[in-house]
Parts: structure tokens; C-alpha cells; sequence
């Protein structure tokens, strides 16, 4: 879910509207927002879209300084006008937005429900916002206290803002897993789940951390613990333009940010890859050197295309650096009691650097005394600021809700890692080292290429098989976790079944699937393992499935297997990866646009996941 809010002179509508388009990648299936005005509360709120509670408010009164809003990603309770943020307590006066999950809600709610509250939706939020305003009035104390007491009673993760007209000018928030920026202006306040709203107002935020509360009124944040104890606000000037969370011209944030990427793998190792010198800097890795050369092992711990990230650096790793590494789902991971302990590093892989699930893993294996190594790309999240080192991947504001961009850069942060790390241990030769920084520095314009000469065929591909219901991608070696991440995307913004799979591995189920119907694609550039894809290649064709393939430029055998081909130049398999992804990113891209999907809001899903 994405949160805002507003404090100041200003009317607070219109801001909380463009700030809740600009968290719209959080989610999307409702949409409110609460405005107070002449002491009253004044609530619209929509089923659907940003544009849908707009169309809800018009006409209505929209006057106010302060206010709150919110964009919904459900949990407790379908996606419905009822179940959409704010919620009002029994009586009316105190009005909620809740991002997170409230674990003991049934407990809570059943003993309200036994004193005679009704509730008019099924979220856990509205539960919240009475027992809160239950305490206010049976300890006859503030709100700020009745929220201080209330949340030492409830488990999971939140971020709370509240409104109540007792408290005109004034917006409450609470935070504990879930994140929180305030914006400080000149006698206004601005509260986001990050600073995508603000940015068009102030670039000085102040991150607010687990167990704080603020207290927001136009010239005056007040910050305590919740043992009501004052902290000093921490204000950071942020260093994002307007422009960078903007469309520029594109249609669609997805296809600006497949496009970014020559741009942002530059982002990603300016001034840490020396190509002349054939030098690598990492300072988050200098930090941690020697932790890292006596660690037992590394665990690359993360979820969704993140994993795929980590899956190819398990690969890097161990081939460059000889250390045993372990790949894990971070929900699974924080579940599963695993062995962890000082001996182990932990890399954390996260583009928002909020996800609930890996943040909590990382917790955990801190608490047992392993090393985090954070790979982020918001600057400032909760996961990059608990780790004890990283290094941020720079690839700026990704807003689309499929991963690309996010995804090269994790992939080229964790090439610098794998490479230098294999220098500092002395597995790697230098001539293979210099080989590959050199490597690497060609990637922007190689990706530039593949985004020129392409475009126009992989357009045509995308048109030709848009109304398949099934796609298998196979992958063997670097390319596995590419099919992967391939698979993932089409299934994201165009709602066709993908599956990928080792192309090996393939002849132990899916090639049960193959008939003249479905589209295979291989990722099969030129590496170390081509003639066994070839071969994979052709037992696929063998039983008459219809095989698209990325293969590497000149590759006449690839090229003449397959039905239809998008063709990357051939480099070293290390690299290989950063260059065959951008096809199958531009393929799931036409192929949503064909089947008219909302590419950068895909049904279901949301960018950032803060609750587990
Ligand atoms: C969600 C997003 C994915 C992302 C995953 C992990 O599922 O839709 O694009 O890969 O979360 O997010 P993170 O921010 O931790 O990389």
C-alpha cells in the first residue's frame, strides 16, 4: 500500500491526489483519501484506481490543510468501496490509513465486538483505528497516548497516519516494518511511504525508523519512541530530480526504464570500475573484507526478480571466487530456522529495500551475529540502512511495477562484488579480471545496440505469438536465471502462463507441454554450454514446438533452428546475462501492450511489498 499526507497552508487535496499517483506502484485496487476542515472530517473513498476516486470526490468538498490518503494493495478483505482507507472509528471523529498487517486483529476485534462495536468492513485497519479510539475515551487520555498504548498490543507491521478534529492541525503517524518519510518544507509537512510525493515540494526528509511516532503539524515535528521519550529529527537533503520519477515522453514507465538501462548500468559502476587502470572499488565491500575472506559462506537472501539476481550471483560467486554461496527465498528463509552465525555473510537483494519478508530475514540472521551486505536501490530504506555494509545499485526511481532496470543494475553491483572478491582472495588470473572489467564497461553500449536494432523485430514477435496461453523459457548455466526472470516478466504484465526451467532439466516434466502450439524461447547466446542447448534445441523441435530464441550475433545454427530470433552481441558468458535480458524485457513489454494490459499496474500485484 502507499500512504500521504499533508500539513500546511496549502490546500492538501490535490497533493495527496498527485501523491497518490505517484504511489500507485504500491498498489492499486482502492484508493481515499480524509480531509479536515472546520473541524470535520471529510472522506471519499473509491474502489479501483487513483483516476476512480477522483472521479468519487469531484463536486464534493475538498477543502482542507491537512489531510491524509491512501492507495491499497488488499489483504484482510477484498478490494471494495468498504475496505478501502481511511477508516473512521465507532464515532466518527477519528479517521485512519493503515499500510501492514495488524497479526491479532480477531483477538482485538472480538473483545471491541463484545462491547458492542460493529464494523462496517472486514480489514484489520478498521479494527486498529477503534481500539485506539477505545482507549482514548475509557483512559480519558490523547490520542497520541491511546496510540502509544495500543500499539504496545498489537503484533505485525504498520504504518499509521491519523486525523482526529480535537487535533486541527495536526497529522499523528507511527511506524514499526513498514516504511515512512515526512518531507520538511517551510511551514508544511509532507508524509509518504517514501519521497516520490514530496519531491515536487522539498527534497529535506526526515526517515522515520521502527518504534517512532511523530507528531506533524505545519512548522513543528515532534519525534518520540513509544516510550514517549523526544528524539531529535535527523534531516537529509535527497539527491532526485523531478524528472527521474517522471515519464518523459514514454507511454509507459516500463518502456522508459528498459530504456534507462544504458544509462543506469553507466549509473551503476561510475567511479567503481576502472577500465583503464582495470581497477574495481567497492568501499561497502572494503568495510567488510575481512569478515568476507574468513566467512564460512555467503547467503544472497531475496524475493521476486531480486532472487533471480541473487540466483545469478550464487552462480559468479562460486565460479570466481571459490566460496560456497546459498540462494534463498527470504520468506522461507526467515521461517525455516536456518544455520546462521558470524561466520556467515548475508547479501541482501532489494530494489525498494522495504520488503517486508527480507527485511525480517536479515533481521533475524543479524540477531545471530551474520554480516549483511545490503545491494539497494532506494537510498535510505529500512534494508539498507539495518545492513552493517553495501552497495547501492544507483539505477534511480524504478516505477513501473515489473523489475528491469532495478534488476541489471543488481546484476552488475554483484558482477563488482563477485570480481573483486575473487582479486582480494586471488582466485581469479589477471588477465581473466582485466578481461572482464573491460567487459563490462562495454555493457551501455551494447545494451544501446540491442535496443536499436532490435526494437522493430522483437515488436513483430511479441505481435505474432500474443495470443499463446503458455510460454516455456529454458536457460542453461549464467542464461538459467535469465529464463527465469524472462518467465516471471511475461507472466507479470501479460497475464500468459510462463514457466522457466533449466534447459536440461526440461526433459523431466515440461517437455510433456510441447506441442505445435506452444513458444519455446531458448536463451541460447554463445557460451561454454552452446552445444548442449543446441541440442536441447532440438529436441524441442523434434515434437513440433514453436522455438523463438535470443542467440548470440552471427550465430547461423541458433538462428536457423528457430522459428524467430533476437539477436544480442556475443560477449563472455559472465556477462552475457546483462545482454540477453533486455530482449525478453521488451518481449513481455509488447506482448502486455498487445493483450492491452496496464503494463505499469498489473492486476494483483505491487512494487514495493511490506507485508509478508
Ligand atoms: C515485488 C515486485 C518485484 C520485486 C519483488 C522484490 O514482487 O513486484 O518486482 O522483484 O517484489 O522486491 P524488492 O524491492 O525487494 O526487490
Amino acid at each position: 500500500c502507499g500512504i500521504v499526507g499533508y500539513v500546511g497552508s496549502k490546500q492538501a487535496y490535490p497533493i495527496l491526489i498527485d501523491g497518490l499517483q505517484r504511489l500507485e506502484y504500491r498498489g492499486y485496487d482502492s484508493a481515499g483519501v480524509a480531509l479536515l476542515h472546520n473541524n470535520e472530517i471529510n472522506l471519499y473513498k473509491k474502489e479501483g484506481k487513483v483516476a476512480a476516486l477522483e472521479a468519487e470526490a469531484n463536486g464534493k468538498n475538498l477543502q482542507g490543510n491537512v489531510g491524509i490518503g491512501h492507495t491499497r494493495w488488499a489483504t484482510h478483505g477484498e478490494p471494495c468501496d468498504k475496505n478501502a482507507h481511511p477508516h473512521l472509528s465507532h464515532s466518527g471523529k477519528i479517521a485512519m490509513i493503515h499500510n501492514g498487517i495488524i497479526e491479532n486483529y480477531a483477538q482485538i476485534k472480538t473483545e471491541l465486538t463484545n462491547k458492542g462495536y460493529q464494523f462496517k468492513s472486514d480489514t484489520d485497519s478498521e479494527v486498529l483505528v477503534n481500539f485506539i479510539e477505545d482507549i482514548k475515551i475509557n483512559n480519558q487520555c490523547s490520542l497520541e497516548e491511546a496510540i502509544r498504548v495500543a500499539l504496545k498490543r498489537v503484533t505485525g507491521a504498520y504504518v499509521i497516519l491519523l486525523i482526529d478534529p480535537e487535533l486541527p492541525d495536526t497529522i499523528i503517524a507511527a511506524r514499526k516494518g513498514s516504511p515512512l518519510v515526512i518531507g520538511v518544507g517551510d511551514q508544511e509537512h509532507f508524509l509518504g511511504s517514501d519521497a516520490s510525493p514530496m519531491l515536487a515540494y522539498t527534497k529535506d526528509v526526515v526517515y522515520i525508523n521502527d518504534h517512532e511516532m511523530a507528531i506533524v503539524r505545519p512548522g513543528e515535528l515532534i519525534l518520540k519512541n513509544y516510550g514517549n521519550e523526544p528524539l531529535t529529527p535527523f534531516v537529509q537533503r535527497l539527491d532526485l530530480d523531478l524528472a527521474a520519477i517522471e515519464k518523459g515522453g514514454f507511454e509507459h514507465f516500463m518502456l522508459k526504464e528498459i530504456f534507462e538501462q544504458p544509462q543506469t548500468i553507466f549509473d551503476s559502476f561510475r567511479g567503481r570500475l576502472d577500465a583503464e587502470q582495470h581497477r574495481i572499488t567497492l568501499s561497502g565491500l572494503d568495510a567488510i573484507q575481512d569478515r568476507l575472506l574468513a566467512a564460512r559462506r555467503i547467503i544472497i537472501v531475496a524475493c521476486g526478480t531480486s532472487w533471480h539476481a541473487g540466483l545469478l550471483a550464487e552462480y559468479l560467486i562460486e565460479e570466481l571466487c571459490r566460496i560456497n554461496v546459498e540462494v534463498e527465498y527470504a520468506s522461507e528463509f526467515r521461517y525455516r530456522n536456518p544455520i546462521v552465525g558470524p561466520e556467515d555473510v548475508i547479501i541482501a537483494v532489494s530494489q525498494s529495500g522495504e520488503t517486508a519478508d527480507t527485511l525480517v530475514a536479515l533481521e533475524n540472521a543479524k540477531q545471530q551475529g551474520a554480516t549483511i551486505f545490503g545491494v539497494v536501490n532506494v537510498v535510505g530504506s529500512s534494508i539498507a540502512r539495518m545492513a552493517d555494509a553495501g552497495a547501492y545499485t544507483h539505477a534511480g526511481p524504478e516505477i513501473g511495477v515489473a523489475s528491469t532496470k532495478a534488476f541489471t543494475a543488481q546484476v552488475i553491483v554483484l558482477q563488482l562484488f563477485a570480481l573483486k572478491l575473487a582479486l582480494l582472495k586471488g582466485t581469479i588470473s589477471n588477465d581473466r579480471f582485466s578481461k572482464l572489467v573491460e567487459g563490462l564497461h562495454a555493457v551501455p553500449s551494447q545494451v544501446e545496440w540491442i535496443l536499436t536494432n532490435e526494437l522493430e523485430n522483437i515488436k513483430a514477435i511479441a505481435a505474432k505469438y500474443k495470443d499463446a496461453s503458455d510460454f516455456l523459457y529454458l536457460g542453461r548455466g549464467y542464461n538459467f536465471p535469465i529464463a527465469l526472470e524472462g518467465a516471471l516478466k511475461l507472466k507479470e504484465i501479460s497475464y500468459i502462463h510462463a514457466e522457466g526451467y533449466p534447459a536440461a532439466e526440461m526433459k523431466h516434466g515440461p517437455i510433456a507441454l510441447v506441442d505445435e502450439t506452444l513458444p519455446v524461447v531458448f536463451v541460447a547466446t554463445k557460451d561454454p554450454y552452446y552445444d548442449k542447448i543446441i541440442s536441447n534445441m532440438q529436441e524441442i523441435k523434434a515434437r513440433k514446438g514453436r522455438l523463438i530464441a535470443v542467440v548470440s550475433e552471427g550465430d547461423e545454427v541458433g538462428a536457423t533452428l528457430a522459428e524467430d530470433v533476437m539477436v544480442v552481441p556475443e560477449v563472455d558468458e559472465i556477462i552475457a546475462p546483462l545482454l540477453s535480458v533486455i530482449p525478453l524485457q521488451l518481449l513481455s513489454y509488447y506482448i502486455g501492450i498487445e493483450r492491452g494490459v496496464d503494463v505499469d499496474k498489473p492486476r494483483n500485484l505491487a512494487k514495493s511489498v511490506t507485508v509478508e
